[in-house]
């Protein structure tokens, strides 16, 4: 078994699965529990300042998006920080740090933007032996109108601001969790790092409406016949977390900036995508509330798998497709590829037929007895066919050999070549 023992900023943990700042990680008896189903790490659902704890409301928190089979695929909350008292949040984190000696521990924060405020809070989280604080800048919906939350998230000089603040009042290590919600996250990350930050963490929710009741004309979840938007998580948001995880990795002004990636992780495929874009560990929500503490098991048996199989440690996964993200220009021209079609995989359903025929390149053909074929003269290699295919791996884009002759274009397949030289690029021309 691969040795998956982490340290993150300088947070040792066993493995590198944390629980991201939620409902897991309310409350004691919860943190108890996932840290004895395995979890290497938490991070204890938000804090505020002290005072009458947060309300939430009464009626249903979560709208939910599903697939076909009903499998979860997008969650949506309109849930608040803890709306426990901080006095008893902090005693019960004090305790399970002192039980729980191996694990991470961090403690999420969100008080108002004002020096005093986080100064406060800091003092008073100092003595719980927590391992760090994580700046909650990403919550989407309640605190945001409040002036916290997103509201700070989406400002980097606020940001930036409130960083440095943390870092003069404290000597824990600091991670800034990153709200998506905003334009370019490559801003938010480099005001972290200005203010100080030792690591960013992301993505937090995505403002979203998941659905309308058509009879009652309200969003989902209802409360009282109203609605208001959500923070969007869960499998259907992992695209959007790579993508920005993956862009601060390869930020010049970012990288090497610790990352703890959060959005969707369900397995330890999920996680390894999000080590090899550039995160030194990640962070779990969606997924422990749907399935339970234990699928931590499996994303720990998983990826010590995948490290022996691939014969390299923990360490050497992170980062390692970092490289391998490019911008579109410098993408290779001259990879050509033709869909080919396994006819003993194949059930005839003709979605690849109607796809091709319809909206892609007309390249595939019907022939009788619904034998489904490529015409590689038309074939673009787009990739549409294989990704309706309700088969696994019944179509597959071949690669053309280099010198082969394309019969679409009739060019033959050269060397590397990319858009910055291509002819057609009016700035090549200009260049000329
Ligand atoms: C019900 C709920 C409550 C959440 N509360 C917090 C919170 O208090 N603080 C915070 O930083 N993130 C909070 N989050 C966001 C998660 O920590 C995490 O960033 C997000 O859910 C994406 O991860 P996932 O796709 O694994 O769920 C909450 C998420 C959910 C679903
Ligand atoms: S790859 Fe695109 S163009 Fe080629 S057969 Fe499939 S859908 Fe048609
Ligand atoms: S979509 Fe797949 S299974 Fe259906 S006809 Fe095309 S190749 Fe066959």
């Amino acid at each position: 078994m691969a040795n998956l023992s982490s340290e993150f900023i300088g947070i040792k943990s066993p493995n590198p699965f944390w629980l991201a700042s939620a409902p897991p990680t309310d409350k004691k008896y919860n943190v108890e529990r996932a840290f004895e189903a395995g979890w290497g790490g938490v991070v204890w659902k938000t804090l505020g300042s002290e005072g009458p704890p947060v309300v939430n409301v009464n009626g249903p928190r979560y709208g939910a998006i599903w697939g076909a089979d009903r499998r979860l695929l997008g969650l949506n909350n309109i849930e608040l920080i803890t709306d426990r008292p901080l006095e008893v949040n902090l005693r019960e984190i004090k305790e399970v740090k002192r039980k729980w000696k191996d694990r991470a521990l961090v403690i999420s924060l969100m008080v108002p933007c004002d020096e005093d405020s986080w100064k406060d809070i800091l003092a008073r989280i100092e003595d719980t032996e927590a391992d760090g604080v994580e700046l909650n800048f990403g919550c989407p919906h309640g605190m945001a109108e409040r002036g916290m939350g997103s509201a700070v998230g989406q400002v980097p000089e606020y940001i930036e601001m409130v960083t440095r603040w943390v870092k003069k009042h404290s000597r824990m290590p600091c991670i800034v969790k990153l709200t998506p919600n905003i334009t370019d996250i490559r801003r938010p990350a480099e005001a972290a790092k200005r203010g100080g930050a030792d690591a960013v963490s992301l993505i937090n929710t995505i403002n979203s409406i998941t659905s309308v009741n058509l009879d009652s004309f309200s969003p989902e979840p209802s409360i009282d016949g109203k609605g208001t938007h959500g923070g969007y998580c869960g499998p259907a948001v992992k695209p959007i977390a790579l993508n920005m995880v993956a862009e601060i990795a390869r930020n010049p002004e970012t990288h090497g900036l610790p990352i703890s990636g959060i959005g969707g992780v369900t397995t330890w495929r999920d996680a390894a995508e999000f080590m090899a874009l550039g995160a030194g560990n990640v962070q779990v929500c969606t997924a422990a509330m749907t399935y339970g503490f234990k699928i931590v098991q499996e994303m720990i048996s998983g990826l010590s798998q995948y490290l022996d199989d691939k014969q390299i440690a923990l360490s050497d996964l992170v980062g390692r497709a970092v490289p391998n993200v490019t911008d579109w220009q410098y993408l290779n021209l001259n990879y050509v590829t033709k869909a080919r079609i396994d006819q003993d995989a194949c059930i005839k359903c003709g979605r690849c037929y109607a796809a091709c025929e319809d909206t892609s390149h007309q390249a595939i053909l019907m022939k009788p007895g619904r034998v489904f074929e490529v015409n590689d003269a038309e074939c673009v290699a787009c990739n549409l066919c294989v990704n309706v295919c309700p088969v696994d791996n019944c179509i597959t884009m071949v690669e053309l050999p280099k010198g082969a002759v394309d019969p679409r274009t009739g060019v033959k397949v050269g060397d590397y070549a990319n858009w910055t030289t291509h002819p057609n690029n009016p700035s090549v021309k200009a260049a000329e």
